[in-house]
């Protein structure tokens, strides 16, 4: 979703500025802009497409020493050069970049517009200018505050007036924005990926709070100006987190990453002398973890299917009772929130919109809601009443890979947790923590399969409708299958239970509708291959992700990728891995961009 960097310094603007949008890049967009002062006047660029775009427009002699940059997923107006921000005034005197949704906009305007303002976009934004014009009388810092308390919705803005040259004045709502502090710069931005380069102390500012920076300062209110005293805080990774590293694309570099990320998000939690793990962020007591009676999870997309995994864990490993729910779709339906259930808020990002409202909508109701966050400092990460950090390291591209994987690997600690806390033997937390420790292992070995994977992707990726069908535990990485393979190849498909496939979907199999099931060796392996065979008599394609060595599932099926024996439990965290690398190389193979898909957003921090 929209990007936003802003800064003062002694560097030129316009590079800082560039280099930090590229990097902002990830979070999709579909526009960008910019604006510099320089000799004692704005220079305002603006283009659509990608930055290299922008960059190709701005003129290579542009210095300035202060600036703010944007890039725009288009909400409110189509996608066009006008409407890229940075939005400005009447007379083009101060400059705004905007993320979020401004609710009241369209009476703003009205009322604008009838004392004389002059709009020149469709955007909601750029009421923000027109209201801080209306205000400034010398101070900006004051007629920004007197603007925001107009402003209904969310926001994450920085802005520049002509007349206070090396000043940035930044406030958020609802949109995350960071100052950076540098050695004789700052920087204000919407995520530190875009700063990342210059500085590693940063400023996380909560809602309703104003930075004014200068290169050398910032200071911190609220809206009322009551000083705010921030804490500088350490960001934890490095810049070559976030380089490709001799992949050809971060999706690419992502999966390949898993065998690590899966063993940092267990790093340091596993207690193997009393069988058990150690989750220290949970702030709970034994005695709170022994009085949970259920649990609930709210996340979107990926998360979602991950906290499915985590659900199907709690009961049946945990013996928990455990839902899990869609967040855009819990917050509005009024939820009953009972004593004794837990609730965690899943999210890579931290900042998704609907999960953070859903969180807080829990919390008001009087709910504990524990996070499972990758972006360390993220919103949900601080509101939450607890949590655990995935450690997956900054995921660039905008399907998520490794944070599923990393996600789910947590949901096995908490399983294992509770239930050495209840029925769990110690022989059986030792086997149990002794597969968990297995699967970096073994997905290193799926990788290796690589290549065969991709001649499968190259074979099946004119196909334009698939089906993924998986069982059990494995029914939410048939859906995260299919998800993967819509998101970034642009194929239509469908998740469902291979059981399920009967009541509806069984009626779009033919040769043109490739089916693609996921068939460990457990209990209702028997089950699958029944459906198998149904597809087989209506001529349907069938692409089996199956065990190793297994002649029965060959036999039946078009095509085979193999995942090495585990313990039933345990096959979502590797059965994951192919068909995240199948859906990679069908994007590849179609000429997509596998990094940015098409309308797509890393975080998405509108509802
Ligand atoms: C995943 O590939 C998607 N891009 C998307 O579904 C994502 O998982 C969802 O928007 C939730 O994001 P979050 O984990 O950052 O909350």
């Amino acid at each position: 979703m929209c990007g936003i960097i802003g800064y003062c310094g002694p560097k030129p603007a316009a590079a800082v500025i560039l280099e930090g949008l590229k990097r902002l890049e990830y979070r999709g967009y579909d526009s960008a802009g910019l604006c510099i002062y320089s000799d004692g006047r704005f220079h305002i660029i603006k283009r659509t497409g990608k930055i290299r775009d922008l960059r190709n427009s701005v003129p290579p002699l542009l210095k300035g020493d202060f600036g703010i940059g944007h890039t725009r997923w288009a909400t409110h107006g189509e996608v066009n050069n006008v409407n890229a921000h940075p939005h400005t005034d009447c007379d083009d005197r101060i400059a705004v970049v905007h993320n979020g949704i401004i609710e009241n906009y369209v009476s703003l305007k009205e009322k604008l517009k009838s004392e004389g303002h002059v709009f020149q976009t469709e955007t909601d934004s750029e009421v923000i200018p027109h209201l801080i014009e209306k205000y400034y009388s010398g101070d900006l810092e004051e007629a920004v505050k007197e603007a925001l308390a107009l402003l209904k919705g969310t926001y994450g803005i920085v802005c520049m007036h002509i007349d206070h040259p090396g000043k940035l004045v930044g406030a958020r709502n609802g949109s995350p924005l960071v100052v950076g502090i540098g050695n004789g710069e700052s920087f204000l931005a919407s995520d530190v990926t875009a700063i990342i380069s210059h500085t590693k102390q940063v400023v996380y500012l909560e809602d309703g709070e104003v930075a004014n920076i200068d290169a050398d300062d910032f200071r911190t209110t609220d809206l009322r100006d009551q000083v705010i005293e921030k804490k500088v805080e350490l960001v934890s990774w490095e810049l070559e987190e976030i380089e490709k590293d001799g992949f050809v694309h971060f999706m690419e570099k992502e999966i390949f990453e898993q065998p690590e990320s899966v063993k940092r998000a267990m790093g340091g939690r596993i207690e193997p002398d009393l069988a058990t793990a150690h989750l220290g962020g949970l702030n709970m007591s034994n005695k709170d973890l022994l009085n949970i009676e259920r649990v609930r999870i709210v996340a979107a997309g990926t998360s979602f299917y991950a906290g499915m995994v985590g659900a199907y864990l709690l009961e049946s490993i945990a013996r928990i009772p455990c839902t899990v729910e869609i967040s855009s779709e819990l917050r509005y339906r009024n939820p009953v929130v009972e004593r004794n259930t837990l609730h965690f808020a899943v999210s890579q990002s931290g900042e998704t919109a609907d999960t953070l409202y859903a969180m807080r909508e829990l919390q008001r109701k009087g709910a504990t809601v524990l996070g499972i966050c990758n972006v360390v400092g993220s919103t949900i990460a601080r509101e939450s009443d607890g949590g655990v950090y995935i450690h997956s390291g900054p995921e660039i591209a905008v399907a998520s890979t490794k944070a599923f994987t990393s996600q789910v690997t947590v949901f096995y600690l908490f399983s294992l947790l509770l239930s050495r806390m209840r029925h769990m033997s110690y022989e059986e937390g030792v086997d149990f923590i002794q597969n968990l420790q297995s699967v970096p292992v073994k997905i290193e070995q799926i990788l290796m399969n690589n290549q065969a994977i991709r001649n499968m992707a190259v074979k099946y990726s004119h196909f334009k409708d698939f089906l993924f069908l998986g069982r059990g535990i494995n029914y939410p990485v048939a859906m995260e299958g299919a998800l993967k393979l819509k998101e970034i190849s642009y194929i239509h498909a469908e998740g469902y239970s291979a059981a399920e496939m009967k009541h509806g979907p069984i009626a779009l199999i033919n040769e043109e509708t490739p089916c693609l099931f996921l068939v460990p060796d457990d209990g209702l392996k028997e089950k699958i291959i029944s459906n198998m065979r149904e597809v087989k008599s209506r001529k349907g394609k069938i692409i089996a992700v199956a065990v190793e060595g297994d002649s029965e599932i060959t036999e039946i099926s078009d095509d085979v990728i193999e995942v090495p024996r585990m313990k039933e439990c345990f096959y979502p965290l590797v059965m994951v891995v192919p068909l995240q690398l199948f859906a990679y190389h069908c994007a590849v193979e179609l000429g997509r961009d596998v990094d940015q898909p098409r309308n797509l957003a890393k975080s998405v921090t509108v509802e």
